[in-house]
């Protein structure tokens, strides 16, 4: 049964959050966009909630650029760490719980199986260790939801990226040893809804179904495109040139067991859903 429950989604204009601002119902959820509410700054935090009184603040806030985070570790910090420890200090006031959204930099990607909720953590970049500094503000009754790979129609993203290029017919380059869930926003959407309506606390993995690496999600999507998929060819990490300053995870790849483990379904495998959002983005 659904419970209903008053939302309040922070970095209100990020991709996720334009999503999830549609998936909840319009006089459930507020969104704050980073100029209307900076979550770095504690005593905004703190009005925010008095203001807004939510049942729950979804933390999509975050420094995402994670080559640039190497660079900038006081302001990656004070957003993906100091961030999420703002919202719990204010939502203690509040009686609020957070829901932390979080990623799989968490890992460092050496393992040879997808990674589960209670699996080690050893991030490898400013912005993974940033956002589980985030992960470890949150209490037993908040929810941390990982996910991976993001794309969406709002906002840039790899996928828009790579339909760009196809359109143009510019040969691209992808890696083919970092594997991982391609993640749609607007499903990665509809599962946090379910786990804040049934009040779920804890750790999960949302992402969508199907492993490939960025090469074979470049290759979907041309062939998807009805284009030759020799537009793409694939390189290592090491071939990358410049290289990237920050670390990636070879392994990204999120098994949605916690999830399952509570009886909720996880998002479809990305070939079901990605025709949908090719044909929303070419149109
Ligand atoms: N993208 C991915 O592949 C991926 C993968 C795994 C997890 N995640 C996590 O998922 C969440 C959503 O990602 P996304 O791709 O939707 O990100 P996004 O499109 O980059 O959106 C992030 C939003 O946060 C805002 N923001 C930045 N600093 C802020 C601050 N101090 N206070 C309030 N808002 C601030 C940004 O606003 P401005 O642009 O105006 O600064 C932006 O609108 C993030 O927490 C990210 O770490 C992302």
């Amino acid at each position: 049964m659904s419970n209903r429950q008053k939302v309040l989604i922070t970095g209100g204009h990020g991709q996720l959050a334009t999503d999830l601002t549609q998936v909840f119902n319009k006089a459930d959820a507020v969104a704050l966009s980073h100029e209307q509410l900076d979550v770095s700054q504690l005593h905004d935090v703190e009005a925010a909630l008095q203001h807004y009184k939510p049942n729950m603040v979804i933390n999509t806030a975050a420094f995402t650029d994670v080559d640039r985070c190497e660079d900038h570790v006081t302001e990656a910090r004070s957003i993906n760490s100091g961030g999420p420890e703002n919202l719990v200090a204010a939502a203690k006031r509040t009686n609020t719980r957070v829901l932390q959204i979080s990623t799989d930099y968490v890992f460092d990607g050496t393992l040879e199986r997808p990674y589960i909720e209670s699996d080690d953590t050893n991030p490898q970049s400013t912005y993974g260790r940033t956002k589980l500094e985030g992960e470890q503000a949150m209490r037993e009754q908040d929810l941390i939801v990982r996910t991976s790979w993001l794309c969406g129609s709002h906002g840039s993203n790899i996928l828009k990226t790579i339909v760009g290029l196809a359109q143009s017919g510019h040969p691209m380059k992808f890696v083919n040893d970092q594997v991982g869930h391609p993640s749609f926003t607007r499903d990665i959407a509809i599962t946090i809804k379910q786990l804040v309506e049934i009040e779920a606390r804890g750790t999960f993995h949302v992402t969508n179904q199907g492993p490939v690496s960025w090469y074979e999600f470049a290759q979907t999507i041309l062939e998807l495109m009805g284009r030759p998929s020799r537009q793409v060819s694939p390189i290592t990490t090491e071939q990358l040139d410049p290289p990237r300053p920050a670390s990636r995870p070879a392994n990204s790849v999120l098994n949605n067991k916690a999830l399952v483990d509570i009886g909720l379904t996880p998002p479809p495998d990305f070939r079901e859903s990605l025709p949908l959002l090719l044909k929303e983005l070419c149109d």
